[in-house]
């Protein structure tokens, strides 16, 4: 059973294809990464799975459930899939408490929630990515860069997510907290049965997360496997230069 497929995926921006024909899937319950040069189509495949932006061919699909059209069922589909950004300054608002953040994020779950309920699910959440849940309280300003990510994961987790899409989430950080988060993800992956779409440009942060990898270039798929099989003999030229780029970190972080 595959938590999430992209079939055939198009997307265009003006007359230009970004995305030619992309297939992917993500088993139930576990990490497919998605790596490939800055501008090869990553982000614009993750847009285009939760609905910002339009297909111009081909389906996604949740659960076996398509995700596109304004049904439903549809909608149930895409609330299935969070997103998690690649920039935890941006992507919380100064002004609002973490705990209200995440508080807010519950509603994607289509229930109604208590203030009692909704208070002891934030601590949940917070304590679930490592967090003290006593600080619910403070702005997103007390918090390092690390931390901040931390909170963006909880607040995904809130909407209760089928699949987890996680776009660039150690880019913006040091990398001496880079390690961490990916710890987290994975450790949230075990404890939570998590599926997740694990989309970097650094193929040394993707091996260290992904039981499958599916590079990427130019819009399409170049070669996709098992992550060990795939690295071990990579096909294509494209993958073995990617490889070359990263050699130091991967073996740093595996290693830690
Ligand atoms: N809103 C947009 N309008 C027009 N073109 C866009 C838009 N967003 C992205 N593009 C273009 O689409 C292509 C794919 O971009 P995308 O952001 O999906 O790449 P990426 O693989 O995520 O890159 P990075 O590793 O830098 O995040 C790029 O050529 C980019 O310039
Ligand atoms: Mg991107």
């Amino acid at each position: 059973m595959n938590a999430l497929e992209i079939d055939r995926l198009s997307v265009r921006y003006g007359r230009t294809t970004v995305v030619d024909d992309v297939s992917l899937a993500v088993p139930a319950g576990r990490t497919l990464g998605l790596v490939g040069e800055s501008g090869s189509g990553k982000s614009t495949i993750a847009a285009a799975a939760v609905g910002l932006v339009p297909l111009a061919g081909g389906e996604i699909r949740v659960g076996g459930i398509p995700a596109s059209g304004r049904g439903a069922a549809a909608r149930g589909a895409r609330r299935s899939l969070q997103l998690v950004f690649q920039d935890p300054f941006s992507a919380l608002d100064p002004r609002m408490s973490i705990g209200d953040s995440i508080a807010e994020a519950l509603r994607a779950t289509g229930r109604s929630w208590s203030r009692d309920a909704r208070v002891a699910r934030v601590r949940e959440l917070l304590d679930l990515v490592h967090l003290d849940p006593d600080r619910a309280g403070e702005l997103p300003a007390a918090f390092s860069g690390g931390q901040r990510q931390r909170i963006t994961i909880a607040r995904a987790l809130a909407g209760e997510p089928s699949v987890l899409i996680a776009d660039e989430v150690t880019s913006a950080l040091d990398v001496s907290v880079q390690g961490a988060v990916l710890n987290l993800l994975r450790e949230l992956q075990e404890r939570l049965g998590l599926s997740m779409l694990f989309i970097s440009h650094n193929l040394a942060v993707v091996r260290y997360v992904s039981d499958e990898i599916a590079v990427m270039r130019h819009g399409r798929i170049v070669e996709s496997g098992p992550t060990e099989q795939l690295l071990d003999a990579p096909a294509a030229q494209y993958t073995w230069d990617l490889l070359d780029a990263v050699p130091v970190l991967g073996v740093r972080m595996a290693d830690g």
